[in-house]
């Protein structure tokens, strides 16, 4: 087997929001396979970075009243410390929002702009007056055309799944301020994609994408590929363009430049030559890991990119499908939007890796997370299986052979079966076919425990004189143990490093060669890994359902409530809308969501439980400015009593806005 060099990336996450269930699939998916490569002796390098720039990323900072870079950098710390938990083991996390990526970024530009790829001309969009900037189709929301439902995004309907330009929507309103947007012209900048669609043609059909991606792509070119806006007019958070002031790149031109940003910190860090990996000719391996709703991107402009500025294609993008949770869209309502976090506090993250495993195939079908069946693979054949070989026959050598393995192997054929399943084992896991591989090592893990269950220790070690067969039947079920653990390292890296402890073990490669440990001194064991507390999961659920408690009263913008289409002038002058200053807020003990506000309205100081946790840090609220109903029923909510409510806007999650009252305002200035 000679050695290969590698290169493997994930999708950038946006660096506007949490981890959660949805986006692990596609880390630990990618994490197995790097880790079996580096198993298997290859040189295999895995980079990642925060997706930093755009839009939302620049309004979110706004509102939570910190800069753009202070905002990137605390979501950076958070998805590291997620993805450190379960194990993703990047060998370089970077921020698109960094020197080798502004310098690649601009590269890159400037050589298809040499080559004659890039164009300009003046476009009309959507512009909101009062905020000074051109919205995104996410930023507008109004009725639709077609069936008039209201509160619907600027490019499609929700309720009738009509799609339609922003400036047809009925009665819009820019998200960000309220305002009525208006129709504004400025020059954009554009990738003339046409100039490579035989190019890409060739490309899609060199075998680098699955099957079912090929037909879709094909699809794609058949309808022909249209010029790509990449820019962005200030204010914009990214990389201005060169020799365009005000003109900023578009958040998806920099993000997968980003992979090479981010090797090419590794490459200074490490010592490496990262032209070898990225020149036209170079015969370095390079995958991308990849959603399925992210095609068009890497398969069709990333190419083309690379293509113009003289770079190397990647070798294959995989693409993988969604994650639904007991069958269903992941949704706040039922507690299935599952935050890596919130998983942490209450699981086992290698729970989900080995679900995830058993659940993964190389195709693009959506995997489902159903808690049932998750309980039930965990405890079966990780705990009750794998682990249990070890508990088996652990005990005995302990206690009757002072630890140490038997001297010959009891069946060397029964062993020998299992390390000659390496090769099919290796090839499933290559393939990305991680369930047929994870159900032939639990077939090999059945074949163990029918071992001792027909050997039966427990009932020779009662015999007389039969020592040497207790010794031989214990040790080889440890040894079985051992092969099992190294062909699920790849997977449950805790459980193999535990593992390997236990057995006084260096590091586990590939076991193709292993031989039976004879003679071999083991350590005393210690339970290895537990079984699922269903109690565990109910709480998960719980503690990811709290978002939406009555608190989301907060914000103004409630999907569930019919509002009604006018109201009587005295019902509005019955609110008793106020100034209120913030004097204290805090993280509310087992809620996710929530924040309890200290308020001073003027007369009084109340106590106001709001929803807006995922939006706004409580530093960044305390001494701040909000408008509040001062007259609102109090409700007993499950952290105590709320006396009031925060007017917030926003679709909630991090796009929560609070009213901030200009500085001229004062404390208990009724709004009328
Ligand atoms: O879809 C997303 O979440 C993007 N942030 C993925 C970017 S992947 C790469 F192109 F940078
Ligand atoms: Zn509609």
């Amino acid at each position: 087997m000679s050695e290969r060099t590698i290169l493997v990336t994930s999708a950038l996450p946006y660096a506007n929001g949490p981890i959660h269930l949805g986006h692990l699939v596609e880390y630990i998916q990618t994490d197995i396979w790097v880790r079996f490569q580096k198993q298997r002796g290859h040189r295999c390098f895995f980079v990642c970075a925060d997706d930093s720039h755009g839009t939302p990323i620049m309004l979110r900072a706004d509102s939570e009243g910190i800069s753009p870079e202070d905002l990137i950098a605390r979501v950076s710390i958070e998805h590291q410390a997620d993805f450190k938990e379960f194990s993703v083991a990047f060998d370089h996390y970077h921020s698109t929002h960094s020197e080798e990526n502004k310098t690649l970024s601009t590269l890159i530009y400037q050589r298809l702009k040499e080559q004659g790829y890039i164009s300009s001309r003046e476009i009309t969009q959507a512009y909101d007056p009062i905020k000074e900037m051109f919205l995104p189709d996410r930023f507008i929301k109004g009725d639709c055309p077609k069936c008039g439902a209201k509160d619907q995004y600027g490019d499609n309907c929700e309720a009738c799944g009509a799609t339609y330009s922003p400036t047809d929507l009925k009665n819009a309103v820019s998200v960000v301020s309220g305002a009525k947007p208006i129709e504004k012209d400025s020059v954009h900048y554009f990738l003339k994609l046409s100039g490579f669609t035989e190019m890409l043609r060739e490309w899609i059909h060199g075998g680098h994408v699955q099957d079912t991606v090929k037909n879709k792509l094909d699809e794609w070119l058949e309808q022909g590929l249209q010029e790509w806006d990449i820019s962005r007019d200030a204010p914009y958070f990214g990389f201005e363009i060169p020799g365009a002031p005000g003109k900023y790149f578009y958040v998806w031109l920099d993000a997968p430049i980003g992979y090479m940003a981010s090797f090419k910190k590794l490459c200074e860090k490490e010592g490496l030559a990262f032209d070898d990996f990225w020149r036209e000719d170079s015969t370095a391996e390079l995958y991308h890991f990849i959603g399925k709703d992210i095609i068009y991107f890497h398969a069709l402009f990333w190419p083309a990119m690379l293509t113009g500025a003289g770079f190397r294609t990647p070798s294959a993008i995989f693409a993988h499908g969604f994650l639904t949770v007991n069958g269903e869209k992941m949704s706040k309502s039922r507690g299935t939007f599952i935050k890596a976090r919130t998983y942490l506090e209450h699981l086992n993250p290698e729970h989900l890796r080995y679900y995830f495993a058993a659940k993964l195939s190389a195709g693009i079908d959506d995997i489902d997370l159903s808690f049932d069946d998750f309980s039930q693979r965990v405890n079966s054949d990780l705990v009750g299986k794998v682990v249990n070989i070890a508990s088996r026959c652990s005990g005995f050598i302990k206690k009757r052979f002072n630890n140490q393995l038997s001297d010959q192997c009891a069946e060397p054929r029964l062993y020998q079966q299992f390390i000659d399943r390496n090769e099919t084992i290796a090839q499933l896991y290559e393939g990305r076919e991680f369930g047929k591989a994870m159900r032939e090592i639990m077939t090999l893990a059945d074949l163990a425990n029918q071992y001792i269950d027909e050997k039966k220790p427990w009932v020779i070690a009662k015999a007389e004189n039969k020592d040497q067969e207790l010794h031989e039947v214990c040790s080889m079920g440890i040894n079985l143990f051992r092969v099992l653990v190294a062909y699920l390292k790849p997977v449950v890296p805790v459980l193999a490093q535990e593992s390997e402890l236990f057995l006084k073990l260096e590091s586990q490669r590939w076991p193709t060669t292993f031989k039976p440990l004879t003679g071999h001194t083991i350590n005393q064991f210690k339970p290895l890994m537990t079984r699922v507390d269903p109690a565990k999961i109910a709480a998960v659920v719980e503690a990811s359902k709290e978002s939406m408690e009555p608190v989301a009263d907060a914000v103004v913008e409630k999907k569930h409530e019919p509002i009604a289409k006018t109201i009587a002038f005295d019902d509005f002058a019955k609110l008793d809308l106020r100034v209120a200053k913030i004097i204290k807020a805090e993280a509310v003990d087992g809620a996710d969501k929530l924040l309890q506000l200290t308020v001073d309205i003027g007369d009084e100081t109340r106590t106001i439980f709001a929803g807006i946790k995922s939006a706004y840090t409580p530093e960044s609220l305390t001494g701040r400015l909000v408008v509040v109903v001062a007259n609102l029923e109090p409700r007993k909510m499950r952290f105590g009593l709320s006396e009031g409510m925060v007017i917030a806007a926003g679709p909630g999650g991090e796009d929560i806005w609070v009213l901030a009252p200009d500085e001229g305002a004062q404390v208990g200035m009724r709004i009328k």
